[in-house]
């Protein structure tokens, strides 16, 4: 698979497996014992696939992308959830340049073709005091599977549902690497997300639509605008007052069935 890749050191070092409990957890397993910045894992099948907010990820064999990545980064610690949104944006370059040109980006990090869900990205940090140790992004997928469990059927989606085509998973991974490089050597220089702020808003399927806010304690819905440089999401209040909104769940009316 190596061969394949046009990068420096992104992916550099690669573990393959036919099936392990969780790409993200195996990373964790490997960083632990020292793996390089730019380790790559990646599984044809996950038994533990994890999802954010202690969901599950579910990943069967059948030529879908389970992957993470090993990073090393020297900046503070504050700066590594823009690392997910670094990844998201890759991944809708690399999908845009190989298969399909209608994903777009859910704030921060999940990408959706029309209403339905198509991947999914996990980043998890291990702090040595207060420096990164190290950050691990897993992204998953749904490439060529046809079929998904009742529970997710009306919100999750495949490529090869989209296309018609099956995609090429190796080739994807490759793209994704080169995306993921480029865009994260940019991002070490300037330490926030200014290079990829017009792209990323432009594949931003909230942008100018009614979301719903669900911060623990504080539901409100308001028009999104766009996120700046350090990742936050931009809301319009029915006030007209702008709100920065930087973590918590959003809603996007009409996504994954909010209506
Ligand atoms: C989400 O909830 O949207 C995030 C899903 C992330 C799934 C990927 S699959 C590869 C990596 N390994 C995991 O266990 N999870 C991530």
């Amino acid at each position: 698979m190596a061969e394949q890749f046009r990068t420096a050191w992104a992916g550099a070092c690669i573990y393959e497996y036919a099936e392990i409990d969780s790409t993200n957890l195996c990373a964790a397993r490997l960083a632990d014992q020292g793996a390089e910045h730019g380790t790559l894992i990646v599984a044809q099948s996950q038994t533990a696939g994890r999802g954010r907010r202690g969901r599950g990820w579910e990943s069967p064999a059948g030529d879908n992308i389970y992957m993470s990545l090993i990073l090393r980064p020297d900046f503070g610690a504050e700066k590594a959830p823009m690392l997910t949104l670094v990844m998201a944006y890759s991944v809708v370059q690399a999908l845009e340049e190989a298969v399909c040109d209608r994903v777009k980006i859910k704030w921060p990090n999940d990408l959706v073709i029309g209403t339905k869900k198509i991947c999914g990205i996990l980043t998890e940090m291990k702090l040595l005091e207060t420096a990164i140790d190290r950050v691990i992004i897993g992204v998953g997928i749904n490439a060529n599977v046809d079929t998904f469990p009742m529970e997710i059927r009306n919100t999750a989606t495949s490529l090869k549902l989209e296309t018609g085509k099956a995609a090429d998973c190796s080739a994807l991974i490759g793209r994704i690497l080169e995306k993921f490089e480029a865009n994260y050597d940019a991002f070490a220089v300037k330490q926030d997300l200014s290079d990829i702020l017009e792209g990323y808003n432009h594949r931003l399927v909230n942008k100018d639509r009614e979301v719903r806010i669900l911060e623990p304690g504080n539901e409100y819905e308001a028009v999104a605008r766009g996120i700046n440089s350090a990742g936050e999401l931009l809301v319009q209040k029915k006030n007209g007052e702008l709100e920065t909104v930087f973590s918590g769940e959003v809603s996007v009316r009409g996504i994954y069935d909010y209506v």
